[in-house]
């Protein structure tokens, strides 16, 4: 697992997917706050550019039951945040079903849909304060493959108390770790704790993001107040 903490975390993953997407290539997104200026940046570098044509976009997770167009989707996210600014084909872009009355089915579906796309090249994430990455609770085994999941109520909370939400549908850990190069995004003190957990602290359900530790290619992207926990970085200073 590799470090790097720099005021400008949104500018240095968007440089680095822009490289990526003249070539055919799939790639995992997250929604979020921490996100948001990684974004805008990429659509500042998209310009007029016909650049996305040959990129598969997978989103990582959605809320469970939910209309796609309510306000709170990460379908909405998404497509004000990026996808109504790139030139990205429609029918490159995937995000699960949040309407679906089989949920089982469309999981599955989606991970056929990540092995046509040739699997995934790079995966962006964020990370919950309890350690939750996508919508991997704590809790969640590390085989996992896309599921249906129970949030929890910091989760919940965190993301605004959404009336009606209590469940998501997720990528697991396993389709999460077989991603070629995954990074992860980490922004402010009230994520110092879960960034410790995952890079410092024992692999273990516990912090979904520790499973991070076992991957070969993995970089966490971290502003200086979600590194401030980190004894490895401390003794280098
Ligand atoms: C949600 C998303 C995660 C995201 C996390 C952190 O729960 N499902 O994918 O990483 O929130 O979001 P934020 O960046 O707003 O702190």
């Amino acid at each position: 697992m590799k470090i790097t903490v720099s005021t400008d975390i949104c500018v240095e993953v968007a440089s680095q997917i822009f490289k990526l997407i003249n070539n055919t290539s799939t790639i995992a997104l997250p929604t979020g706050n921490t996100p948001v200026d990684m974004y805008t940046e990429l659509v500042k570098l998209s310009g007029t550019d016909l650049n996305w044509l040959k990129t598969n976009i997978f989103i990582l997770d959605v809320y469970y039951p939910q209309d796609p167009n309510d306000p709170n989707s990460f379908y909405s996210y998404i497509k004000n945040n990026l996808l109504d600014n790139i030139n990205l084909p429609p029918e490159n872009f995937h995000i699960l079903d949040s309407n679906t009355k089989n949920t089982v089915e469309e999981c599955l579906k989606y991970e056929e849909n990540i092995n046509k796309a040739g699997g995934i090249d790079l995966a962006i994430l964020g990370i919950g304060e309890n350690g939750h990455i996508a919508f991997n609770e704590p809790g969640t085994l590390p085989n996992s493959e896309t599921h249906l999941t129970n949030l929890t109520p910091e989760t919940l909370a965190a993301n605004g108390n959404i009336p009606g939400i209590n469940q998501g549908l997720t990528m697991g850990i396993k389709t999460i770790m077989s991603a070629k190069k995954i990074f992860l995004l980490a922004k402010g003190k009230a994520k110092a704790k879960a960034v410790r957990d995952a890079v410092e602290g024992p692999i273990s359900t516990s912090c979904p993001a520790s499973y991070l530790q076992n991957h070969a290619d993995c970089t966490f992207y971290l502003d200086e107040d979600a590194a401030s926990l980190l004894a490895t970085l401390q003794s280098h200073s």
